[in-house]
């Protein structure tokens, strides 16, 4: 396995594969690996000759008050688990060698991206497809792999590809989580034993709603209901939105027909986390 640190050379070997007729696995990562991660590598895997793996803090998709500095690192460790995995490629930039202290030009989508995390997270989307199209552009990947966890990220991912002509195939992958039901996210380091204890909150406020669908309860209204009442019982949790949205076109959602993205985020006093879960007969 080669650790890449220079985006050009990360070009090189990329477009040397890629003219060799080689196809490419990419599964962009922020690093401090876990198994909802491995998961996309082994889909990237099984999809392609050659996989990368970018591990890079993406500086421009944090806020000024959000936690860049205080995100989980461990490249070492991260390393060891991409190499148990059969990746053929880390690329590991540093954010000087990624972007120019004068760069000017940046994406932006402006549909997708504008409710559910875009709303509490002004910029965020911006950044995670700026980065991603260079991550493109580095790695040329024929197939690309992000998981379900992000939902909207997912699919603002798609809506740019589809917008843009990415030659690249999008490819989700399933939500992984951890025993008692927490979606597993590299944030989860960052609770204390009492907050991780109530994290458990999110998912439980989501299995709240998806029982009472399937008890017949398509108003959304009814279903919100629910899922903070079950909130209620986590008191370290905050929440910072629920809502249902329909699952292509992200709009709201009052009674549920088609399928319906629901999608939670929730402050704890050290870190911010989300969850979904896509209701559909
Ligand atoms: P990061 O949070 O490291 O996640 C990298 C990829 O892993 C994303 O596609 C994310 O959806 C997926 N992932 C994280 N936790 C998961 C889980 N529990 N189950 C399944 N998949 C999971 O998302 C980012 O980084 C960044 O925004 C990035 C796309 C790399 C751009 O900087």
């Amino acid at each position: 396995m080669i650790v890449e640190r220079s985006p050009d050379e990360m070009q090189a070997t990329a477009l040397e594969w890629r003219g060799q007729g080689l196809s490419v696995g990419l599964v962009p990562t922020m690093g401090f690996l876990h198994e909802g991660h491995l998961s996309l590598v082994r889909i990237a895997r099984a999809r392609a000759e050659r996989v990368v793996v970018s591990l890079f803090v993406n500086p421009t998709q944090f806020g000024p008050s959000e936690d860049y500095q205080r995100y989980p690192r461990d490249e070492a460790r991260d390393l060891e688990l991409c190499h148990a995995a059969g990746v053929d490629v880390v690329f590991a930039p540093d954010a000087p060698s990624m972007y120019a202290v004068d760069r000017s030009v940046s994406l932006s989508e402006n549909r997708l991206s504008k409710g559910l995390c875009g709303a509490s997270r002004p910029g965020h989307f911006d950044g995670v497809l700026t980065v991603v199209a260079k991550l493109f552009l580095l790695c040329q990947p024929t197939v690309a792999v992000f998981g379900e966890k992000d939902a909207q990220q997912l699919r603002v991912i798609r809506r740019m590809v589809r917008d843009l002509n990415f030659p690249v195939a999008i490819m989700g992958g399933a939500l992984v989580r951890e025993s008692d039901g927490l979606a597993m996210s590299s944030r989860n380091k960052l609770l204390s034993p009492e907050e991780r204890s109530q994290a458990v909150g999110l998912h439980q406020a989501l299995l709240a709603i998806q029982a009472a669908w399937e008890a017949g309860e398509v108003r959304t209204d009814a279903l919100r209901a629910h899922a903070l009442k079950v909130l209620e019982r986590f008191p370290l949790a905050k929440l910072d939105y629920l809502e249902f949205v329909d699952d292509i076109s992200l709009d709201r959602v009052q009674e549920i027909s088609e399928p319906t993205l629901v999608a939670l985020a929730v402050h704890f006093p050290s870190a911010r986390l989300i969850d979904n879960l896509v209701l559909q007969r």
